[in-house]
């Protein structure tokens, strides 16, 4: 070890959150190594104990007889004892007696018994060497939320893609698949390149059936923004869609608006068609003035109160879904117009027809949705099919901007239930832990779903992360977020998270943003976050033995970057594109 007197390298200064170090000669101090922001330095007392610490950042002082010293600011992190390294500790007695760069071994033998062998899960090493791995602990890793982030191009995509990898790789046996269970949000279509084995949805063969949207995604599809507040349409609708539910469940026990379970939307559009057009004879309302060949009006134009189809509101509703009716027009004195057919419905029954209908919305309300199952829809999200797989890439390229938050929010619902049921199932059943095939949701540019804003559009989709960062991890959904602009996420769901890898971020807002959220006292640690190189992070919490600025290891196959090589593209010949088939995309769209 080097002598620290004889460079006079010596503590000047402890505090409980740093230490602060004067270094004559950091030539010889640093024995040829480079030291930097991020290296770790041992500090030893004269109980023969070592401190670990890592450097935050340094200076260079002027004495006043015009001789240079380094001042080296660390942050301690723990204690080496009897040859083990624990976490925190200050039982460093004063003043130290010695410093010097932490050797290799040192570090090493920190990071390899940091995790008990079962439990490593290793994805990258040391950004300062390469020769040592960073394990960390696979069951806190992936039990509590990830959050990975930085700037474009900073490798969060290529990271990704690596935990997963590595991930899909471990088994304990001779298997073909082992039980990982990873959903990924894919808003750029960069990961089938790196999972070409995943069970890949895309807008051409996801399917969604309506019946399994809840209220407020209903709604958000179907209903104005200004509509929503209108009592009288809601109000209709969600009576519609509860009856039409109970009509086609005729042995479920309770049935709620939103219970998972099939209805037929273009039967609540015929009777939404027929509650707005309907007339009833203006003494015996509860007689329907349906023109049917039942009977006719008198040619003296009196109605009386036998004139009319008297119904019950059941018959009522019955014969509304079944087709669209006529009605004879209002007449004074004797027909008048239904409770609802006052216009009131009219711009909402517009809106509905044109939506249930349009093309872009097929993966929704398309033919599919009738013969669906809730099971099939839960299998084919989570890759149980003909051929399994561990990786689920959900391609979100293609779906329609306005219905993309919808989108994903039913998705992010869906698989949470699953595991809040699955966990009654299994309590039921006396088993001790919620979920024997716990899943990871992977969501690309965050910000996207879950923003600080309280935005209508975004309104689904936040509550159903929100609800899963909060209640997930007991049913065994966690979730991975990615973003390059942090300061846009809900806070809620940000601070949820207990794993965090802080890749380049240069935006100043992000970085103390990121910085506040941090669960260590990190401080000026966060300083070095514009200067990462691509793939390296400050990996932080608690499935880490320290906070470590690593280096994430290279990922195979990696995902597809969205870097256009436009200088090599244009120096090709001259490509000719098929227009016709850009629009038949773009009006799909
Ligand atoms: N661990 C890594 N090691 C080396 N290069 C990397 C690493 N991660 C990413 N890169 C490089 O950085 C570039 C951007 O990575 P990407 O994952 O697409 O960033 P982001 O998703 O943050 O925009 C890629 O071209 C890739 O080659
Ligand atoms: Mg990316």
């Amino acid at each position: 070890m080097t002598d620290s007197k004889k460079m006079k390298a010596e503590v000047i200064a402890v505090y409980p959150d740093k230490v602060k170090i004067s270094v004559d000669d950091i030539a010889a101090f640093s024995d040829g190594k480079s030291i930097k922001v991020g290296s770790y330095l041992r500090i030893t007392d004269s109980e023969s104990c070592a401190l670990i610490a890592i450097i935050e950042n340094f200076c260079i002082e002027v004495t006043e007889r015009a001789e240079r010293r380094h001042i080296i600011e660390a942050m301690p992190l723990g204690i080496i004892s009897d040859g083990k390294f624990i976490r925190g500790g200050d039982t460093l007695t004063i003043p130290p007696t010695g410093v010097s760069p932490a050797t290799e071994e040192d570090i090493k033998k920190i990071f390899e018994e940091s995790v008990e062998s079962a439990k490593k899960f290793t994805f990258s090493s040391l950004a300062a060497n390469a020769e040592i791995m960073v394990p960390v602990d696979g069951n806190r890793f992936f039990n509590k939320h990830i959050a990975v982030v930085g700037s474009t191009g900073a490798g969060k995509s290529h990271t990704i893609a690596k935990i997963i990898q590595t991930a899909v790789a471990e088994k304990d046996g001779g298997y073909e698949l082992n039980n990982s269970h990873v959903v990924i949000f894919d808003i750029h279509s960069e990961y089938k390149t790196a999972f070409p084995d995943a069970n890949f949805l895309d807008a051409d063969n996801l399917h969604l059936p309506y019946w399994l949207l809840n209220s407020e995604e209903l709604e958000e599809i179907l209903l104005d923004t200004g509509e929503r507040d209108n009592y009288n349409q809601s109000s209709v609708f969600r009576h519609l869609v509860t009856e039409n539910k109970r009509k086609h469940n005729p042995g479920a026990k309770s049935i709620f608006y939103d219970s998972p379970l099939k209805f037929d939307i273009h039967q609540v559009l015929n009777a939404l068609y027929n509650i707005k057009e309907e007339t009833v004879n203006a003494k015996s309302e509860s007689r329907y003035m349906v023109k049917d060949d039942s009977y006719s009006l008198p040619a003296d134009g009196k109605t009386d109160t036998t004139h009319g189809l008297q119904l019950t509101a059941q018959q009522r509703l019955d014969k509304y879904f079944e087709n669209r009716l006529e009605f004879h027009q209002t007449k004074r004195d004797s027909i008048t117009n239904g409770s609802y057919a006052d216009k009131t419905l009219e711009k909402f029954f517009t809106r509905f027809e044109a939506k249930v209908s349009q093309e872009r919305l097929e993966f929704l309300f398309g033919a599919a949705a009738d013969t669906a199952t809730l099971e099939g829809t839960l299998k084919g999200l989570i890759g149980y099919g003909d051929k399994n797989s561990n990786v689920t890439v959900i391609d979100l390229s293609g779906v329609p901007f306005e219905v993309l938050s919808i989108t994903v929010s039913l998705i992010s619902r869906i698989l949470f239930e699953h595991g809040y049921h699955y966990k009654v199932l299994r309590s039921k059943a006396g088993e001790p832990i919620n979920s024997d095939a716990p899943i990871l949701l992977v969501y690309e540019e965050a910000h996207k779903y879950v923003p600080n804003s309280d935005l209508a559009r975004f309104r689904a989709s936040k509550l159903s992360i929100e609800r899963i960062a909060k209640e997930g991890r007991k049913y065994g959904v966690t979730l991975l977020l990615s973003s390059q602009r942090p300061s846009e996420i809900s806070e809620t769901i940000f601070s949820q998270c207990s794993n965090f890898l802080a890749m380049r971020l240069t935006n100043p807002n992000d970085q103390s943003y990121v910085a506040r959220l941090l669960p260590d006292t990190l401080g000026n640690l966060c300083d070095k976050l514009p200067t990462l190189s691509a793939g390296e992070a400050l990996l932080i919490g608690e499935s880490v033995v320290m906070p470590s600025l690593i280096k994430v290891a290279v990922c195979d196959p990696a995902p597809s970057s969205h870097d256009i090589p436009y200088f090599q593209l244009w120096k090709e010949e001259w490509k000719d594109l098929d227009f016709d088939a850009i629009k038949k995309t773009w009006l799909k769209q």
